[in-house]
């Protein structure tokens, strides 16, 4: 593929950040950076509790802070060996699903077979091995 995906990408959605407590966390993004959270919410099937930090008004983009909820998620072995830091990257997409057509036409490293629901919608990961070493995220936001 040389002309990318179709509708293209809109903008960088959010950057997702692995903490080991949230509220520790608050207290530099919130209190320090003054970045106020727009919702703090548990996301059960993913096993992780989520902050979100909206920067840069409507249309913005947010940091997400990710707290593992219990010790046997993907966000929990994260945290296990590698300690906190960036998990991943998101970037918004048109249609999840022709994007993900056409990833796997282009032999992109998609690690989903169909879009699984998220905080935000609907996404996809592509593992870091075909994006120079980011775990990279396309959603489709519900309106
Ligand atoms: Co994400």
């Amino acid at each position: 593929m040389t002309t990318g995906l179709t509708g293209g990408v809109k903008r960088i959605d959010h950057v997702a950040i692995v903490v080991r407590d949230l509220e520790t966390a608050l207290r530099f993004y919130r209190d320090t950076l003054g970045i106020a959270p727009s919702r703090v919410l548990d996301f059960p099937s993913e096993s992780v509790k989520i902050a979100f930090l909206p920067l840069g008004g409507p249309g913005g983009s947010e940091i997400e802070l990710l707290e593992p909820l219990g010790s046997e998620s993907g966000i929990a072995r994260f945290l296990e060996k590698r300690g906190e830091g960036l998990h991943h990257i998101c970037l918004e997409v048109e249609d999840i699903d022709r994007a993900l057509r056409e990833l796997q036409e282009a032999g992109a490293a998609v690690l989903d077979t169909s879009p699984r629901p998220t905080a935000e919608g609907r996404g996809i990961f592509l593992h870091p091995k075909g994006t120079n070493g980011v775990l990279l995220e396309l959603i489709q936001r519900k309106n």
